[in-house]
């Protein structure tokens, strides 16, 4: 059966983009392959986390790969620090890795602009992001677009130790997400949904309540003409209001744009499919919220799972390596 892996950061609240770009194609994938979801708590470390917050967001963050429709009895949900494999994996993997390779990661080179204090974890990332990855033998790993240059860095990794020491790992591939399926900020429609706390009116957080959500869709930049058309480059505001519409009830965007005349009708309509949207979600997350001990047991069950799946692959890395036996 086909395995996937996917991960994502404690880093920041979920956020709309999170749940219709990356959330709901998981619950997807869970059904059709054999799927392991992963909290990954040591890649926030990259940039100084408030503790309190860290431990807070991780199980949050868990809370709502459960309330988004994950399901433990099919899925393995985990955080990545309660498997020390991954950390000693990722060791591996910075010696595999060559230093002018994880200097051209465009993503490294952005955010190093932007970090005062550049961390050497930040660096050696995406041996880490490699390491999550292959300890599962993951033939697919679905992520967006910007984690293209990652999933390479992982493929290559994965031939480069394979062909040196015998075959070891399983060459993964990326399954990438649609432009049509990113969301975009509301505010600035041009740049992606983040997590980054600058633009409060232009992203949706599940934490939000409905009526704030409601009010943020309504006040989305438009573009200056009256027309409603699905075109991303041209009309990028009203296009990321028909994908957002589109992806909160199965339809295609291009359809939609169809039926509306105007903004107003286009964006109350949006402003509703999102607050229904995220009701059921966030009434779930609620009622998890109120019970930690049955996260916190889902996460125990996950991590010995992903446990004995990863044990079994880095024997086999440390074996073909040359590491000497433990006793
Ligand atoms: N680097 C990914 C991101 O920021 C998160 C991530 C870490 C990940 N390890 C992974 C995604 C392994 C997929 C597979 O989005």
């Amino acid at each position: 059966m086909t395995r996937v892996f996917s991960g994502m950061q404690p880093s920041g609240d979920p956020h709309l983009g999170n749940l219709l770009g990356a959330l709901a194609q998981w619950v997807v994938d869970q059904h059709r392959a054999e799927s392991l979801y992963c909290v990954v708590d040591l890649h926030a470390l990259t940039s100084p986390q408030d503790p309190a917050e860290l431990r807070a967001r991780t199980l949050g963050l868990a809370t709502t790969y459960l309330a988004v429709g994950i399901d433990p009895e099919v899925a393995t949900v985990f955080v990545q620090s309660h498997v020390p494999e991954h950390a000693e994996l990722a060791w591996i993997m910075q010696c595999t890795a060559a230093y002018g390779e994880l200097s051209r990661m465009t993503q490294f080179k952005d955010k190093s602009d932007q970090h005062e204090f550049v961390s050497g974890g930040l660096f050696t990332y995406p041996a880490l992001m490699a390491a999550d990855i292959l300890l599962y033998d993951a033939d697919q790993v679905p992520v967006g677009d910007d984690q293209r240059q990652h999933v390479e860095l992982t493929r290559d990794l994965a031939i480069r130790f394979n062909s040196r020491y015998g075959d070891t790992f399983v060459v993964p591939e990326g399954v990438y997400r649609t432009a049509g399926a990113r969301v975009m900020d509301l505010q600035h429609p041009t740049r992606k949904m983040s997590k980054s706390l600058d633009s409060p009116q232009g992203t949706i957080l599940l934490a939000d309540d409905l009526a704030d959500v409601a009010r943020k869709v309504k006040r989305a930049v438009t573009d200056t003409d009256n027309e409603v058309r699905f075109d991303v480059a041209a009309k990028p505001g009203v296009s990321n209001l028909l994908s957002i519409l589109a992806a909160c009830t199965g339809a295609d965007p291009a359809e939609l744009a169809g039926t509306y005349t105007q903004y107003g009708p286009l964006k109350a309509d949006t402003a509703e499919a999102v607050v229904e949207f995220l009701r059921p979600i966030k009434a779930r997350h609620a009622e998890l919220s109120d019970d930690p001990t049955a996260v916190a047991t889902v996460l125990a069950e996950g991590a010995e799972h992903a446990r004995q799946l990863a044990g079994a692959t880095l024997s086999r890395a440390r074996d073909h390596l040359g590491m000497l036996p433990r006793a």
